[in-house]
């Protein structure tokens, strides 16, 4: 199969690339020449992109799934995610299949409140609301945890040890003021067939993060975990990949943090467990024979390291007269 894989720079790309590429014929792209995952593949089988909100992507992508006969494209960037959504039967007219869950639900994912509200009284949630003066004054005990509606990558999220910590906190309704979640933490990869059965999900902890990506961490077989996952996926209409991401709250109970509807950064953990989901999404692609329950995994754990790719820098710059 001929695939086009976006975000090449980015730890989901790659893990993409380590699963697929002895068998399929990959197409990587990315918005910035130096994008590693672009000199993985062979120099015809590059693309250099518009940003995800610059309104030429859709254009661009759509040429090139067209001009090198592209069956499936894979965006793995959160900023397209929602615009190529939009554009499914643009692509789909040309035979590219798009596995990346509905535009509605990719709505949800994006702002953490919409995402609790559409779960509440079906998956556990944190203590949760509108951070505004009045609920600032109201806050008898401490700490509390705030994040961003719209945030992402840990940005604006701070714990709140003391009343004064507010002070610099906006207080329009952009932020959420949550019940402080003490425990373990786990991201729960989870595959949903397109028919809405789900038949991946595998939670793991983050052990070691550098720089956004964990690059260490293990599977580990927590079934109430495993089951918030399942229920999350189901109710807001995940197709394809997401992962799932809760932590503990005092109580003991697994509470919903959020959902990031695409690939993450360490799936060959995932695969390696027993599920390898960008398999997964080709065979379906493929009209192969699907999984017909959850797929077990085993528990593992994984440490990363880097490793160098050379080649010639003028393939680099052929790149960048591209731009
Ligand atoms: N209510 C909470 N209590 C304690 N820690 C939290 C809470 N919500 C989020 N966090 C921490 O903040 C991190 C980022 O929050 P998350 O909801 O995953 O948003 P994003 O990853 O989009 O920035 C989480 O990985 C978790 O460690
Ligand atoms: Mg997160």
């Amino acid at each position: 199969m001929r695939l086009l894989i976006t975000g090449a720079g980015g730890a989901a790309a790659i893990s993409v690339w380590k699963s697929l590429a002895a068998e399929h014929e990959l197409h990587m792209a990315d918005m910035d020449p130096l994008a590693s995952g672009l000199y993985l593949v062979p120099e015809a089988q590059r693309l250099i992109i518009p940003r995800g909100d610059d309104p030429r992507l859709l254009d661009v992508l759509y040429d090139a799934c067209k001009a090198r006969r592209i069956e499936l494209l894979l965006p793995t960037v959160d900023a397209e995610l929602f615009p190529v959504a939009m554009a499914r039967d643009r692509f789909e007219s040309i035979g590219v299949t798009l596995p990346i869950s509905p535009a509605e639900c990719l709505r949800i994912c994006r702002d953490k409140q919409l995402l609790l509200d559409a779960v509440q009284g079906k998956v556990p949630v944190p203590g949760n609301e509108p951070l505004t003066q009045e609920a600032a004054d109201r806050v008898d005990s401490f700490p509390r945890f705030v994040k961003p509606r719209l945030g992402a990558g840990s940005r604006g999220i701070a714990k709140i040890e003391r009343r004064e910590d507010f002070d610099t906190q906006p207080k329009d309704g952009s932020v959420m003021l949550q019940e402080y979640l003490p425990g373990e933490e786990f991201s729960v990869d989870v595959y949903v067939r397109r028919d809405g059965v789900v038949i991946g999900a595998v939670p793991r902890e983050r052990m070691k993060v550098d720089s956004g990506i964990a690059i260490a961490s293990r599977t580990v077989n927590v079934p109430e975990v495993i089951q918030a996952a399942i229920r999350t996926a189901e109710i807001i209409g995940i197709r394809g990949v997401a992962n799932v991401q809760f932590k503990r709250a005092a109580d003991g109970v697994f509470k919903l943090l959020e959902v990031n509807p695409r690939f993450p950064g360490t799936l060959p953990l995932t695969a390696a467990a027993g599920v390898d989901i960008p398999k997964l999404m080709v065979d379906e692609a493929m009209g192969r024979p699907m999984p017909d329950k959850l797929l077990p995994f085993k528990e593992l754990m994984v440490v990363r390291y880097w490793t160098e790719r050379y080649f010639d820098a003028r393939e680099w710059e052929a790149l960048c007269r591209r731009q």
